[in-house]
């Protein structure tokens, strides 16, 4: 979640942005394939126009930076590419690198907050590419070894339609240091909204299931839930009302308590 600060000064690098996008994202290409030459051929079946294109989803990720769920199917289109393409978990630190050193190539010396803001953002925006089972794998395979875990988000999951979540715990399982449990419903168009822990179309019981199977702990968290009763109207940040937290603390512990009978009872 990006904070408000940071949003604040992602909106105010929008003219500059307009003014100097094009030039930020050639340098990025040049900078890209001169220190990462084997990114180069990703781009083979590119038609001309890509640093426009990179360009234009910067300035509409900065234009809608309060409202990100606006880019859903955009973001869907470009994962596609990146699929098609080859494109790696890894890859994105990568363009990440060149953009933030691209900007202070084209803009000269930035203040340390814009340089800080646009790389959280930027974090947020590459996490929504990275996620699904199979960049879980790359990135577990990267090092694999135990210290190399996951934070199993559920709801981070959950928002792709293509990923099976019991199928993912399963596969990760004894990866997963810590878990994320929320729940998402899903939208025709693609988009989700936060739902109660047992609702959504996530299947949270399979989900725990699947951890308990291999595991004898399950260090997770309840977030998000719904604002409850004196939740409405609370100075809370979005995403943490109390007693929705903990209806889905309760409801999760139950889920778990149950399994762990149905369990010692077979
Ligand atoms: C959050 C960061 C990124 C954004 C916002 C972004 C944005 C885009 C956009 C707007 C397109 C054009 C999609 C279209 O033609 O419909 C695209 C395509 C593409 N991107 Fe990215 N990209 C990002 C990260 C990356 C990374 C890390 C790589 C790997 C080096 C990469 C490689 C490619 C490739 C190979 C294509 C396909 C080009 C084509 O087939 O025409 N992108 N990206």
């Amino acid at each position: 979640m990006l904070s408000a600060e940071t949003k604040e000064i992602v909106k105010a690098t929008k003219p500059t942005l307009e003014q100097h996008g094009l030039a930020i994202t050639s340098r990025l290409y040049e900078r890209l394939f001169t220190e990462h030459p084997e990114t180069e051929q990703l781009f083979a079946g590119s038609s001309p126009g890509q640093a426009a294109r990179l360009a234009d989803a910067v300035l509409a990720y900065a234009d809608n930076i309060d409202n990100i769920e606006a880019l859903v199917p955009v973001v869907e289109q470009i994962a596609a590419k990146h699929v098609a393409a080859g494109v790696q978990p890894a890859h994105y630190d990568i363009v990440g690198t060149a953009l933030l050193r691209s900007m202070v190539d084209v803009l000269g010396e930035l203040d340390i907050a814009v340089i800080e803001a646009w790389s959280e953002a930027y974090g947020v925006l590459s996490s929504v590419f990275i996620s699904t089972e199979a960049d879980l794998a790359a990135i577990l395979a990267m090092r694999d070894e135990a210290a190399n875990g996951l934070t199993l988000c559920t709801g981070s999951l959950g928002a792709h339609s293509g990923n099976d979540l019991p199928a993912i715990a399963r596969r990760f399982a004894d990866r997963v240091h810590f878990a994320h449990l929320r729940n998402v419903a899903r939208e025709p168009d693609g988009s989700f909204q936060e739902a109660a822990h047992l609702e959504g179309d996530t299947d949270m019981p399979a989900v725990i299931a699947e951890l308990l199977a291999t595991r004898r702990d399950l260090p997770f968290r309840p977030d998000h839930g719904h604002a409850l009763l004196s939740d409405a109207g609370a100075r809370t940040h979005p995403g943490y009302p109390l007693i929705g937290r903990l209806r889905g603390l309760a409801e999760l512990r139950g889920v778990i308590a149950g399994l762990r009978h149905a369990a010692m009872a077979t």
